[in-house]
């Protein structure tokens, strides 16, 4: 999408016109430098009461002057950030042939935090995920949209649009990598792109340890879980400004590019979901692209455990037990709990960079799905001030994080292996995802000594009901939502 900002002027294209609905009124509405054919078909509409102005609620007005689209947006006091920015996504979900390309947005009157974050809707939800269809030769659908926002404070809405889509880069890039079908994007296609991105970037480096350095590693749970494809996994580590700092923030995510659930198999039902099993490293790949898109100067590491999860004659069994990079040995009582195995190198890996905190993203159980539906990411974290700054940027950017218990009976529960150190279930089936969460706690370093040991600040987040799928999020019409980008961009480069 081509955006620009500037002051109210000539109308080119569709005209859109924001309506409150307690100000629904001709006077209230900014039709300056609008032809007279058009204001006064809008002005009809409205005296009329033909348009109110309700949230959610829009109209489309063809006069001999042009059209123009009336968007209710509601009471001006129930108006506030997510509300304008759904509204700005629905211009592009909702829009018709009959409306062109190019759109015309009066957002004058709107505050600049409102306006920039219309504008933000708008480029989140222009995109789709049609890399795998034929064209068509007479399909006139292709072209970029155009959306010329008129507004009162421009150098404000166009610093905020441009970093807008700037992140909005990484977002589109962790929807296309969730999106992709697994047979094309498999652990070591991951790796290739990762360090196709870095090429020519010289303040980025992409790492890939491929499997016959992790086994020599000793990354136990990574292997085990990869090691029935033939399609080996691999750890891709990115790092962005590796100069600046000593304590760089380490974002972990888990990277199944197909999750079958291993010998102890998924039911076929809805199975070719598992393809979105990877999107916490799509979350990690996408988030490095929109630090770097946005001139991020700070120090950040992030790392992919990728692996295939299938069944095969040289395939991890229940009833093995493997030994992690940590050192720690863990019975593997059900293959389909694969997640958390990769992630057990993943933070051990994450914990040997001194990090100020890690942050692993997963779509890791289906329980977060039963708790909190697809409406808020689950987050288990060993540290108060973490915990309140992940939440605080999810509200910020409409992308919910809601706090969950890290318990201690969940760590006992996932400790109490007759022959290794940890199981990789719980021991029952209640209050799975926090005994995940638990389980992973048992992989994160610590710093200090004696009484000083402290854990480093972690925070887990359970992305399996937000990363793809969600009616409800309108930033994206569906499949992959490349959740948590915008929200750790936000963390990242708060000061
Ligand atoms: N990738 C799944 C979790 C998942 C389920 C994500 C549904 C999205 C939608 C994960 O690897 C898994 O299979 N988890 C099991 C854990 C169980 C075996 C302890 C689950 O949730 O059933
Ligand atoms: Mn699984
Ligand atoms: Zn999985």
């Amino acid at each position: 999408m081509n955006v620009d900002v500037d002051g109210i002027g000539n109308v080119s294209g569709t005209l859109v016109v924001p309506v409150m609905e307690n100000a629904c009124e001709v006077s209230s509405l900014n039709l300056t430098e609008v032809a007279d054919g058009l204001v006064e078909t809008i002005s009809h509409v409205i005296e009329n009461g033909d348009f109110k102005g309700k949230a959610g609620s829009s109209l489309t007005i063809h006069s001999t002057a042009g059209k123009a689209i009336l968007v209710g947006l509601g009471k001006e006091k129930d108006l506030d950030t997510d509300a304008i920015r759904n509204a700005g996504a629905s211009l592009v979900s909702g829009r018709g042939k009959q409306h062109g390309k190019e759109f015309t947005a009066r957002l004058a009157g709107l505050s600049s935090e409102h306006a920039a974050a219309y504008i933000e809707g708008a480029i989140l939800r222009d995109y789709d995920y049609d890399q795998y269809k034929s064209k068509d030769d007479d399909d006139d659908d292709d072209g970029e949209l155009s959306l010329h926002a008129q507004v009162d404070d421009v150098a404000g809405v166009a610093a905020a649009a441009g970093l807008s889509a700037q992140v909005a880069t990484g977002v589109h890039l962790a929807r296309d990598l969730g999106n992709a079908p697994p047979n094309d994007l498999y652990p070591m296609a991951y790796a290739e792109k990762a360090i196709k991105w870095a090429e020519g970037k010289n303040n980025a480096t992409v790492t890939v340890i491929e499997y016959e350095e992790a086994l020599k590693l000793g990354m136990g749970g990574l292997c085990a879980v990869g090691m029935g494809s033939d399609r080996k996994p691999c750890m891709v580590i990115f790092e962005l400004n590796s100069d600046a700092g000593e304590q760089p923030p380490v974002i972990v995510g888990k990277g199944i590019t197909f999750d079958t659930g291993g010998i102890s198999i998924k039911p076929s039902a809805s199975m070719d979901e598992m393809k979105y099993d990877m999107h916490g490293s799509a979350t990690v790949f996408g988030l490095m692209q929109a630090l770097w898109a946005s001139g991020h100067a700070g120090r950040v590491v992030g790392i992919s455990c990728m692996a295939e999860n299938m069944p095969a004659s040289n395939a991890q069994r229940p009833g093995d037990v493997i030994t992690t990079m940590s050192g720690k040995t863990v019975e593997v009582l059900n293959t389909d709990a694969e997640g958390r195995l990769v992630l057990s190198d993943g933070l051990h890996k994450a914990s040997q960079y001194n990090p100020e905190f890690i942050i692993d993203l997963a779509t890791l159980t289906g329980a977060v799905v039963i708790a909190l539906g697809h409406e808020a990411t689950g987050m288990w974290c060993n540290d108060d001030d973490l915990a309140e700054r992940l939440k605080n940027s999810g509200n910020a950017c409409g992308e919910l994080i809601w706090p969950m218990p890290l318990l201690p009976a969940f760590e006992k529960d996932m400790k109490d292996s007759k022959i290794a150190d940890l199981r990789n279930l719980g021991g029952t089936r209640w209050g799975g995802s926090n005994t995940a969460a638990a389980y992973l706690k048992q992989f994160v370093g610590t710093t200090g000594e004696g009484d000083d040991e402290k854990q480093i600040p972690w925070a887990h987040l359970d992305i399996a009901g937000t990363a793809w799928g969600a009616k409800t999020n309108k930033m994206v019409a569906h499949g992959a939502t490349g959740i948590h980008v915008r929200a750790l961009h936000h963390l990242l480069t708060q000061k």
